[in-house]
């Protein structure tokens, strides 16, 4: 903690051009020879997310990391302050219909390895998936965490695509679930500008994306509750989440819609395309955020020039970053870069 808490603090005042890092050290290390960790004040807190934003191998989206907003939940005690800090981050990361890249942070590991909050859901919002005889209702990707959370006693609809609750435990304790309240989720219809046909088959999803099971690790402090968002990358739901044989797989449908000669290798990316841009006109006509594959890479070659320029080599994990879909006709796909991982971070 020592270590990583000195090259913190040392990043923290130069980056910001600083006076008192070295008093700022003494006073922390102090602290953690007395009680076995330290504080950090709010501003540190709010670069250290920033700096874990920008040293998130996987995201393409971190041109931004400077926008990242924080809050502060590291006084919440009770489960209901829990719950409504949760509904609290959903309230604050879409205004109107622009989206903010948030994290809400939740109290740090305490001194015996107990995390106070830890939330079990990959994101804060996902859509159950039911598996009926040897089809599967739903995201078939949360077939297993759905049965889960049937066995806490939670109950679903049956449908497509129904909300699943956010399981999290108090101190290491036994899960507990709780159920968003629907009027703080919104979510878009997906249709097509040109094909009527495309309503039919009902396909919906969410407009924030936030990844809760994550840790976040700033200065040698765990802090396992850390829930936070961007906006989605069109392709992470057309693509993957729709396109996927293993989720929703509607490729074979949108080919049946258009009457595609499935004997030509080519069925697919004629069908993706059209999903695609459902998709991505549907969040248009919602003005909800969100971005194309060759724009994010846009931005993500402008933020590694950002950081070439600023003396810090940019690293990345190439296999996340190329976007699943015509990945070769972005620039990304031709740029190397070292997989390391860096602190503070996201573990
Ligand atoms: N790919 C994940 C999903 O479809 C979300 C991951 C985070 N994405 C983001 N744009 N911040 O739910």
């Amino acid at each position: 903690m020592l270590r990583e808490a000195r090259a913190f603090i040392n990043d923290y005042y130069s980056e910001n051009q600083l006076d008192g890092a070295y008093k700022r050290w003494q006073k922390i290390e102090t602290e953690i020879e007395n009680t076995g960790s330290y504080t950090h004040t709010f501003d540190e807190l709010s670069y250290g997310a920033k700096l874990a934003w920008r040293n998130s191998n996987r995201c393409i989206g971190r041109l931004f990391w400077k926008t990242l907003k924080t809050i502060d939940a590291r006084k919440v005690a009770s489960v209901q302050e829990f719950e409504e800090a949760l509904g609290h981050h959903l309230e604050v990361a879409e205004t109107r219909t622009k989206i903010r890249s948030t994290i809400s942070i939740f109290p740090p590991i305490a001194s015996n390895g107990v995390a106070p909050f830890k939330i079990k859901n990959y994101t804060l919002l996902m859509y159950a998936g039911y598996s009926v005889g040897d089809q599967v209702l739903g995201d078939p990707k949360n077939v297993e965490f759905t049965q889960y959370c049937e066995s806490l006693g939670w109950k679903g609809k049956g449908g497509n695509f129904d909300l699943l609750p956010v399981v999290y435990s108090v101190n290491d304790g036994p899960d507990q679930w709780y159920q968003i309240p629907a009027h703080l989720v919104s979510e878009v219809a997906i249709s097509h500008p040109e094909f009527d046909w495309f309503g039919e088959l009902g396909l919906r999803w969410y407009k924030l994306p936030v990844i809760s099971f994550m840790s976040i690790r700033i200065g040698g402090i765990v802090y396992p509750a850390a829930p936070f968002n961007g906006w989605y990358m069109l392709d992470e739901i057309s693509t993957r989440n729709f396109g996927d044989e293993h989720r929703y797989n509607t490729l074979p449908l949108i080919a049946d819609y258009l009457e595609l000669d499935r004997s030509s290798p080519f069925w697919k990316e004629k069908a993706l395309t059209v999903l695609n841009e459902a998709v991505y006109y549907s969040f248009e006509a919602a003005q909800a955020t969100m971005v194309d594959r060759h724009s994010a890479v846009d931005q993500f070659m402008k933020f590694m020039d950002q950081e070439e320029a600023a003396g810090r080599e940019v690293t990345g994990d190439w296999t996340w970053l190329i976007p699943p879909h015509a990945s070769s006709t972005t620039a990304i796909f031709h740029t190397e870069m070292k997989d390391e991982l860096k602190f503070p971070n996201f573990v």
